[in-house]
């Protein structure tokens, strides 16, 4: 893949799809600017994409289209991120950028992740990259900034934050084959808007009874995962996964102010996938954003017993898996000949 970089001096258009992820270890809880409180692992989705189209020319300012239409709370925080970026050369150029999203809006897809990671990929060229290792780990670490999930979206597969650095994350090395184009359907309950942003829910850890005890329970949750994805070991991915789902509500359940993010209709249908897990001997696991939809995870090799199930369940699904991570579009530019 060529990621190019751009003369100081240049304009041109560079096109990214990016993927969302679903956390599997959650990151949850902050320290300074966008630092995570614990490390944090992810899947990344093969089907929910941001798509943008990014142009410069030397100028100042912004123009900012989402789906088409000009929008003005996304450019203001696409504005402030710009702005926080310890980069003052950014501030001589004029950016255009066109996004849009491949998936449906309340669709239980985190969308900052796959639009941040988008944006940090095409902003990576304007760093020096001498080599492609060096762009995906800047692009990381700019999708960082922007929001925290999005750094892990950088990569396919599964991929960590929070372990070899904090500034950016890395692929997944080793993963068995039990999990390689592991399945994801996503069990729509309500499509309200959030009752508690992310940054919001982030900020309520600060003061938080489990902010000590957290990062500990998390990082031995990893080390688990992490040996459960090379030695293949479904039931332990699907005990440190479920238990980390509900690790999460139980924080929110316990902050002040507290949050219940679950329906009703979660507990119930978190009920139907044990029966059917105790029942069949499948391996169909959950896991939950900070929501009440739910993500189900299972094998590859499951999908026909499982999906069968899934589909039987009466709630709106949106199905996706595993993916091979962001691709670059298109790239017209100046380019530096180092
Ligand atoms: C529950 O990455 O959306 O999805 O860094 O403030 O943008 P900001 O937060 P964000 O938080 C994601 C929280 C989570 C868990 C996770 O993705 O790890």
């Amino acid at each position: 893949m060529s990621t190019n970089s751009i003369s100081k001096h240049s304009f041109g258009k560079v096109v990214w799809k990016s993927p969302s992820n679903i956390a599997l270890i959650k990151y949850w809880g902050k320290k300074g600017n966008q630092i995570p409180l614990n490390p944090s692992l992810s899947m990344t989705l093969k089907n929910s994409h941001t798509i943008t189209e990014f142009a410069w020319e030397k100028g100042e300012g912004l123009s900012f289209y989402f789906e088409g239409k000009e929008e003005i709370s996304f450019k203001n925080k696409i504005e402030n991120y710009l702005d926080s970026l310890p980069y003052p050369f950014l501030k001589d150029y004029h950016f255009t950028i066109k996004s849009k999203n491949t998936f449906p809006h309340s669709a239980g897809i985190a969308s900052s992740a796959s639009s941040m990671g988008a944006l940090g990929l095409c902003l990576a060229p304007f760093m020096d990259n001498e080599q492609d290792s060096e762009f995906f780990k800047n692009a990381s670490n700019l999708a960082r900034l922007g929001s925290g999930s999005a750094c892990r979206s950088v990569f396919g597969g599964m991929a960590s934050w929070g372990d070899i650095s904090s500034q950016y994350a890395s692929p997944i090395e080793n993963l068995h084959q039990n999990f390689k184009g592991m399945r994801n359907s996503i069990l729509i309950v309500d499509r309200g808007v959030k009752e508690v942003s992310s940054r919001g829910g982030h900020a309520l850890m600060n003061n938080h009874p489990c902010r000590q005890e957290r990062p500990k329970q998390a990082y031995k949750n990893f080390k688990m995962l992490q040996e459960a994805l090379i030695n293949g070991d479904l039931e332990a991915f699907g005990r440190v996964v479920e238990q980390e789902a509900l690790n999460l509500h139980g924080m929110m359940m316990t902050s002040t102010p507290s949050f219940i993010l679950m329906k009703p209709k979660t507990l119930c249908l978190i009920e139907e996938i044990k029966s059917f897990r105790k029942k069949t001997g499948l391996n169909l696991y959950f896991t939950l954003d900070a929501g009440p939809n739910i993500h189900l995870l299972y094998p590859s090799a499951q999908e026909k017993e499982i999906s069968d199930f899934v589909k039987g369940l009466g709630v709106e699904v949106t199905f996706d898996e595993m993916g091979d991570g962001p691709e670059q579009l298109s790239f017209v530019g100046e380019v530096c000949g180092r």
